[in-house]
């Protein structure tokens, strides 16, 4: 049984359904990502763990207590604290009572407050600014600002809903692994949400992808990268390249099948068997750095010919955009490589990396 438990929720506005049937288990001490694009219902879902919005079916159960289905219980007695994207500190406050204010609010003990507070600064890298204002910090001590409110309480459960998204890029890299040392730490059940699939592979023990309300994968970062369930995933996902063609073999015992493309017969590796079969159209994916550069002679199955469209040099890395047939390919190689644009180069494709995934 998960610590946090969401049980067919449902939740429409009007006509809209934000939250279509969503289940999930979330373990004591698991940061879990709800992760899609714009208006996919992930703060529909956190609002209803939150008990800021009542689901119309469906359940949430946290530690074991139903919060809408035995009577509703009030946010104030989840035991959860919130984050938010507009962080929400108050600037007329000091830091010190923008994170005692909740504190306040339960008539908390003077002394007990002010040790809880000092504790809480200290545990997010602020102490000692309990006497400022907010004006008077970054972005990313804001934020911590309000992280720090948000575990004062020392919540079960900890909400973030897109904490990072008011910061600049670089501070916003930095801070997902502030978070996720933050979070693991206190050994608080986390449940975060962000439309940044960076962001989600940094923080989370596992991901659950979202699109149009439903749930349509979870799981740990490295499945949902190399064995993405649909598509919607694999797009979203990272950077990955798509080929399309006719299934003319099936090897099931193997879970690998041939993919007659544009420009040649394609070995693939299968997830799903039941998506494919000999004569049926498919999709595979295959991800920029599983293609290789073919450098020297020697004949590998799954090595086609193709020519330097477009040469992208990112320092670090390079991208050569491949024409192979009709089909263009984003191949990432090492940044020494010479090939530019024009040239004619051999690429060679992973079989166990390039997978034929449902539409
Ligand atoms: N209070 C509301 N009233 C009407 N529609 C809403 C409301 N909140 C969310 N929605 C709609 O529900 C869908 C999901 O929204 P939301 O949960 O905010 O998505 P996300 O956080 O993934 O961007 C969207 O179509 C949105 O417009
Ligand atoms: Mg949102």
């Amino acid at each position: 049984m998960g610590f946090i438990e969401i049980r067919n929720l449902l939740k429409r506005f009007g006509k809209v359904v934000a939250v279509d049937h969503i289940s999930l288990e979330i373990e004591k001490g698991e940061i879990i990502t709800l992760l899609g694009p714009s208006g996919c219902g992930k703060t529909t879902t956190l609002r209803c763990i939150a008990g800021l919005e009542r689901p119309d079916e469906g359940d949430v159960v946290i530690d074991g207590r139903p919060m809408f289905s035995q009577g509703f219980v009030p946010p104030s007695k989840r035991g959860i604290g919130m984050v938010f994207q507009n962080y929400a500190v108050w600037p007329h406050m000091r830091i010190f009572d923008n994170v005692a204010y909740g504190l306040k609010l339960a008539r908390l003990p003077k002394r007990e407050i002010r040790q809880r507070v000092q504790e809480t600064l200290e545990l997010v890298g602020l102490g000692g600014l309990e006497h400022r204002y907010p004006t008077q910090l970054s972005g990313g001590q804001q934020q911590r600002v309000a992280l720090a409110r948000a575990l004062t309480r020392n919540p079960k459960v900890l909400l973030l809903d897109e904490p990072l998204s008011n910061l600049d890029a670089k501070l916003r890299e930095k801070m997902r692994f502030e978070i996720q040392g933050l979070v693991k730490r206190m050994h608080i059940t986390a449940v975060y949400v962000t439309h940044d699939q960076a962001e989600a592979m940094v923080i989370s023990d596992r991901v659950a992808v979202m699109n149009q309300g439903q749930i349509v994968q979870v799981g740990p970062p490295e499945e949902i990268y190399h064995r993405p369930a649909t598509k919607f995933v694999a797009d979203f996902i990272g950077v990955t390249n798509f080929i399309s063609g006719v299934v003319t073999e099936v090897d099931e015992d193997r879970a690998e099948a041939i993919l007659e493309a544009d420009f040649g017969r394609v070995r693939c590796g299968v997830l799903a068997l039941d998506a494919v079969a000999p004569g049926r159209q498919a999709t595979a994916s295959v991800r920029p750095e599983d293609v290789e550069v073919v450098e020297g002679a020697g004949e590998r199955e799954n090595t086609f010919r193709g020519t330097v469209l477009h040469r992208v040099y990112l320092g670090n890395i390079l991208y050569l955009f491949v024409k192979l047939g009709e089909t263009s390919l984003r191949v990432q190689a090492h940044s020494a490589m010479p090939y530019r644009e024009g040239d004619e180069i051999r690429v060679h494709l992973a079989p166990a990396r390039t997978i034929i995934i449902r539409e």
